[in-house]
């Protein structure tokens, strides 16, 4: 992986469908359990959409996101697929700030027909149904077509156990809303809590099934480094969930929203036919996305296909002080080679039910990247004991394989050198 910390970017292939990610890094309060880049306290909110968009022009005039190969102010021509709010908790936007950021965005290239606007929302977000059935209006008049309802759980205790500061009638109440006025509608939830039963789990995949989602994002429970879970488990305050017991929660999950019509489209990701998240497939289907906002990461082709790696400073208030132009100070940048390309591909296709396209890939990064990249004896000897199947173009995690993801991905995937510093 090559640094690079200049303004001077290599030249980019233009044309590629592009993607926008967009991070508001505040919540109201920091969930025990999550490692986002997000805090507690006073949004800045004029200040961070200020910058924001003039990040946008930034990085437009920096050729980064322009859409010609000769004119790096071009504005015309790029494909837009997405663009996607996620956080910390975005739904703590007024709804003008994220007006002015889809504009701004708009301008960044040509809006495909089912152009795709995401905002992630928390139940807490809002002080009434009424306050959130209003909210939700005026993002639609916004051009917001999709959101993402974080309720994490139907049962009291397990919200009061994951330090959620909603309930479940106001996480409902939400959705009501949330479903009054969008067709798209996502709800996270998150399964492998202590004392957890299958039955109470199997209820909330069926309540939520039978209220039409269109989408539904189910999550595992992990501790995270350096959250105040991981501290209280390491102190032995509670253990978490055995595998088998992840294990049995997954199968379940797998196969009771299937049975309700869904299809398991990405290892958590659920969708009704054709409701899959477009920005989230683009981007696991190595799609080009830029990251703008706090900690944001962004990936971009490179003219020789390679890809270019960009990352945002971390912490908001460094984002919010950082001197403009941001390219050289707030944007960290390195250059993957084709190898280290071919294997963050596989990373994320393999999360897919259509898994890894090993043809494409080779034929984007080369024979000899994929070779160095991926252990083919590994993926043949893992098809024979049945954790992956084979695809017309590549290979797949089948059933018992998916819940064994990381174990997979450790055997098929070679060791790269560690770059010298
Ligand atoms: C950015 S948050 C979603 C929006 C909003 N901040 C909220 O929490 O309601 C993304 C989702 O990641 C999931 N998540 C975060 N940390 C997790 C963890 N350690 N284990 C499982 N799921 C987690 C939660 O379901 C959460 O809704
Ligand atoms: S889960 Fe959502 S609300 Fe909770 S700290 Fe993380 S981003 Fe914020």
């Amino acid at each position: 992986m090559t640094q690079l910390y200049s303004p001077a970017l290599p030249a980019l292939r233009m044309g590629e469908p592009l993607a926008v990610y967009v991070h508001w890094p505040w919540c109201k309060a920091k969930c025990p359990y999550c490692d986002f880049n997000s805090h507690a306290g006073q949004p800045h909110e004029e200040a961070y959409v200020d910058a924001l968009l003039n990040d946008f022009t930034e990085l437009r005039e920096a050729s980064l996101i322009s859409a010609s190969e000769n004119d790096s102010t071009a504005v015309l021509g790029r494909p837009l697929v997405s663009l996607f709010f996620g956080g910390g908790t975005p739904s703590l936007m007024h709804w003008k700030s994220i007006a002015r950021v889809i504009e701004a965005v708009a301008d960044l290239g040509t809006a495909q027909a089912d152009f795709e606007v995401t905002v992630e929302c928390n139940p807490t977000s809002f002080e009434s149904p009424a306050d959130a059935k209003r909210f939700f209006d005026e993002l639609s008049v916004a051009g917001v077509n999709r959101v993402s309802i974080g309720i994490q759980g139907l049962n009291d205790e397990a919200l009061g156990f994951l330090g959620r500061e909603h309930n479940v009638a106001d996480a409902l109440r939400t959705l009501d809303a949330a479903q009054a006025v969008f067709k798209r509608v996502n709800a996270d939830v998150i399964y492998g809590l202590p004392g957890q039963t299958p039955v109470e789990w199997e209820t909330l995949l069926r309540t939520l099934a039978g209220r039409e989602l269109a989408h539904l994002s189910a999550y595992q429970l992990t501790i995270e480094p350096q959250t105040a879970f991981y501290s209280q488990v390491k102190r032995g305050a509670w253990t978490p969930v055995d595998s088998d017991t992840e294990a049995h929660f997954f199968e379940t999950t797998h196969s009771l929203l299937q049975a309700c019509g869904y299809e398991n489209y990405e290892i958590s990701n659920f969708c009704r036919p054709g409701e899959a998240c477009r920005h989230n497939l683009h981007i696991w289907n190595g799609g080009d996305y830029a990251g703008v906002g706090a900690g944001a990461h962004g990936r971009l082709t490179l003219r020789d296909g390679t890809r270019l790696a960009t990352r945002v400073v971390r912490q908001p208030e460094a984002y919010l002080c950082a001197p403009r132009p941001p390219l050289g100070s707030i944007y960290h940048t390195a250059k993957l080679d084709a190898t280290e390309s071919v294997q963050e591909a596989i990373f994320a296709s393999l999360r897919l039910a259509t898994g890894v396209d090993s043809d494409r890939l080779k034929k984007r990064f080369s024979d000899s990247a994929y070779e160095a990249a991926v252990d083919e004896p590994a993926v043949a000897f893992l098809m024979a004991k049945g954790l992956l199947n084979t695809r017309p173009q590549g290979f797949a995690l089948s059933t018992a394989g998916w819940p064994l993801l990381d174990l997979v991905l450790q055997q098929i995937l070679r060791p790269l050198p560690v770059p010298q510093a």
